[in-house]
């Protein structure tokens, strides 16, 4: 009797750490980003773990960027996945996931990467357009420029204070979980901190220098250059190719409390690679136990080959094809002075979707 009660408050345990495994719970922040933050909103409802209570406590006036930068994530992980089997319309789930990224999947790898991209460009950019006490433009960029009469001058974006704080902030989860010695939270604490980083990598490496001409009209004698992030949507392409690429890897132990991932082939990984610890399902089947929904009902076109066709998409089980009648802004005019007029058009198209 007692060694069964014992057992299930192991078991228990096991599931309450289990559960907590995850470092992605506060993409269900629920307030908007046009909304101030105050002490009370740094609670359990926006999916905060551990240290960051005490983050958001801390940095008021950063978290309404934080906020931001969950509707950002949630945008571009659907908008890059939209023609894949698994389209991420289970992040809606946060703070309570599915299995598909409870588990150390490809599909988790991307999601976190993204997240933290997003937290570092969202925060980065608020310094720059001077929104935030706590930071403004970026220090003088250290590389040579081209041109000899070419100057850093302007507002670089000041990624470094971007970096700091999604690492802080996105980090934390994870940091305190290597503390424990589980061996399955470790390595997937190491899994997750690997992709968190990698996904500010991108952010950085997807920076530009742009120049401004001086000089007597249009003469450009000297140019003025500064440090800017390009558009997040170049930076989820980049995570995405990443995610494509994704390297598998196991965990293995050296010596006492040493955990390192190792890729699970031959092939080494750069501090820029996404990688994964457990196989990802086909997502092609509804399944609850995998996490998946199954791409039956979906969208697909009969007229293409790879990802997006309904060969992709459909995995076999065929598809069917039907008229649907839509509602189209048409004969647009513009109206003198400021707006545009639009007629409504019935108009039917030809859909297909998976059986
Ligand atoms: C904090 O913000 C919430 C809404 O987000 C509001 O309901 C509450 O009254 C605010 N509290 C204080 C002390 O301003
Ligand atoms: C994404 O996939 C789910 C489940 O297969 C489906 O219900 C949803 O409509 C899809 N979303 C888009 C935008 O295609």
């Amino acid at each position: 009797m007692e060694i069964l009660f014992r057992t299930t408050t192991i078991l228990l345990i096991l599931c309450v750490f289990a559960q907590k495994l995850h470092g992605i719970r506060w993409l269900a922040i629920k307030l908007s980003s046009e909304e101030y933050w105050n002490r009370t909103d740094c609670s359990k409802v926006h999916g905060f773990a551990g240290e960051q209570y005490k983050i958001c406590r801390r940095s008021l006036s950063v978290m309404k960027y934080v906020s931001e930068a969950v509707e950002m994530s949630k945008t571009e992980c659907k908008s890059q996945l939209k023609n894949r089997r698994w389209n991420c319309s289970t992040i809606a789930k946060a703070p309570s996931f599915y299995n598909d990224l409870k588990r150390g999947t490809k599909e988790s790898a991307f999601t976190y990467s993204l997240a933290s991209a997003a937290v570092a460009y969202s925060v980065t950019q608020a310094c720059s357009i001077g929104r935030l006490e706590v930071c403004g433009c970026g220090r003088t960029p250290k590389m040579k420029l081209e041109n000899k009469n070419w100057l850093w001058g302007g507002c670089s974006d000041n990624i470094a204070y971007g970096v700091r704080f999604s690492k802080k902030f996105t980090d934390a989860v994870e940091k305190k979980r290597m503390k424990g010695q589980e061996p399955t939270a470790t390595s997937r604490a190491l899994m997750n901190l690997h992709n968190n980083e990698a996904g500010r990598s991108a952010v950085r490496d997807k920076m530009a220098v742009v120049c401004r001409c001086h000089g007597v009209s249009g003469s450009c004698q000297t140019k003025t250059c500064f440090r800017r992030l390009s558009d997040f949507k170049d930076v989820a392409t980049l995570l995405k190719k990443k995610y494509d690429t994704i390297i598998n890897v196991v965990s293995q132990t050296k010596g006492r409390n040493k955990h390192m991932l190792r890729p699970r082939r031959g092939k080494r990984y750069t501090p820029r690679d996404l990688i994964a610890l457990d196989p990802s399902p086909n997502y092609c089947r509804k399944s609850e136990s995998r996490g998946t929904l199954g791409t039956s009902g979906r969208e697909c076109n009969p007229e293409t080959t790879g990802k997006g066709s309904c060969a992709y998409m459909c995995c076999g089980r065929g598809h069917h094809t039907f008229k649907r009648e839509i509602e189209e802004r048409c004969e647009c005019r513009y109206i003198w002075c400021c707006y545009v007029k639009c007629k409504k058009c019935k108009k039917t198209i030809t859909v297909s979707t998976c059986n």
